[in-house]
């Protein structure tokens, strides 16, 4: 299988509308805490909001034969950004720096998963969000019943916190200076 890893430019975010829209229909489909929280949710409410609220933005985009077949999503935001109308994700208290780091968007499509393109992907998330010398904390939110992400992330090192909307996401986190 002939794959490519690319860095996304930003304007050029709308090759992955498709995928970012699979995401959130994959994610309902998982979700038995208050799905249709998921009937709003989509490439123009989540993905385009959260690139313009980020200070850095990076995406990368896996291509089998020119076609777009997974990316993922990570950005380096002002922690106030995770207390908003819609949810308090974590304690701002409990973050020292003014701003953190997030793996915010993670999608394969169904038929390349399992090949190891997942941890590749996940490394290359890693290893820029490390790059920022200035960022201790590191946030995934993974939506309810969707275990098989959450384990997923548990054995590349994160660490459940907390729930929040009532069970509707989990909130993992690591810290760099632990
Ligand atoms: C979560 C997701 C991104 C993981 O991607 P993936 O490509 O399946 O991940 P990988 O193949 O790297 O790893 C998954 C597991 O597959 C197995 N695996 C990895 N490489 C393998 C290989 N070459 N052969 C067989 N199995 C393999 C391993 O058991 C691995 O577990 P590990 O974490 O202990 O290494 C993917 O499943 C996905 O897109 N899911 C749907 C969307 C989703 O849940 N997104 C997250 C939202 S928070």
């Amino acid at each position: 299988m002939h794959l490519t890893y690319e860095i996304l430019p930003v304007d050029e975010i709308e090759i992955i509308r498709d995928l970012c829209n699979e995401l959130m229909a994959f994610q309902k489909s998982k979700s038995y805490i208050t799905p249709e929280l998921f009937d709003s949710m989509n490439f123009d409410t989540r993905l385009l909001p959260s690139l313009k609220s980020a200070i850095y933005n990076h995406i990368v985009v896996v291509k089998h034969s020119d076609e777009p077949v997974g990316y993922v999503y990570s950005n380096i935001s002002p922690k106030e950004t995770y207390s908003n109308d819609f949810a308090t994700f974590f304690d701002l208290e409990s973050v020292s720096k003014n701003h953190v780091g997030c793996l915010s968007q993670f999608y394969i499509k169904e038929e390349y998963r399992q090949y190891g393109i997942g941890s590749k992907l996940f490394s290359m998330s890693r290893e820029w969000l490390e790059t920022f010398d200035d960022i201790e904390d590191y946030f995934i939110f993974v939506s309810n019943g969707n275990n098989s992400a959450l384990e997923f992330y548990i054995r590349k090192g994160f660490t459940v916190s907390h729930d929040i909307l009532g069970g509707f996401i989990t909130v993992l986190r690591n810290n760099s200076s632990l």
